[in-house]
């Protein structure tokens, strides 16, 4: 009865449609680009999930309407998201607007580079979510390596600490699994 039970379960989970991510960039100088691409990495190793990664300004009406979650990524520009992360966040309101539609069921999350240790980091990544919350999505955040929530990934890339670490891109990707890996189970529950 309980392997019955097992397989029914395997199969209905075989059956649900696949998971659609979005994962949105804006990168100037590649560094937010790398965290991207660990955050996709992580959120392609979660079973029946599907990743689009695309750099915002490249972003259709359509990948925006099919995804399940929309995770975000940007640098941060004078202590907050750059122009463009700004008129992207602004054509997903439009678009679900227009749409007739909105975040209900859906999943969102933000990521973002920064020079600076404490220079608008937490600012930025608080503005995309804020965003999202006012779109009616369910915002998810990260967790770091001594087991706290985070506001989601980020990483510091001044003279102080240059580049992506290792460390930081391992935190993006568990990132991208535990929203792949949420939002999988948010889309699937009644
Ligand atoms: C116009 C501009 C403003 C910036 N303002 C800040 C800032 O307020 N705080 C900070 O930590 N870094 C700031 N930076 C540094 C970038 O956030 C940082 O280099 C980031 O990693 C760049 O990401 P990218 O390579 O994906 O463009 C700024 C960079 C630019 C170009």
């Amino acid at each position: 009865m309980k392997s019955l039970l097992w397989l029914v379960g395997l199969v209905a989970l075989a059956q649900q449609p696949p998971t659609r991510i979005l994962v949105a960039y804006h990168s100037e100088s590649g560094n937010t680009e790398k965290l991207a691409q660990a955050v996709r990495a992580g959120a392609a190793s979660v079973a029946g999930t599907e990743v689009t990664l695309r750099k915002t300004s490249e972003v259709k009406t359509d990948d925006i309407l099919r995804s399940d979650g929309i995770m975000v990524g940007t640098p941060v520009h004078w202590s907050n998201v750059s122009a463009e992360t700004k008129r992207f966040l602004d054509q997903v309101g439009n678009t679900l607007w227009k749409a007739k539609s909105n975040g209900d069921g859906k999943t969102a999350a933000a990521f973002c580079t920064g020079g600076g240790v404490s220079m608008g980091k937490e600012a930025a990544r608080v503005s995309i979510l804020s965003a999202f919350l006012t779109m009616r999505f369910t915002v998810i955040g990260g967790v770091d390596a001594e087991g706290y929530g985070t506001l989601g990934a980020e990483a510091t890339t001044g003279p102080a600490d240059p580049g992506i670490s290792e460390k930081e891109i391992e935190e993006a990707r568990r990132f991208g699994e535990r929203f792949a890996r949420l939002t999988r189970r948010l889309r699937s529950s009644p």
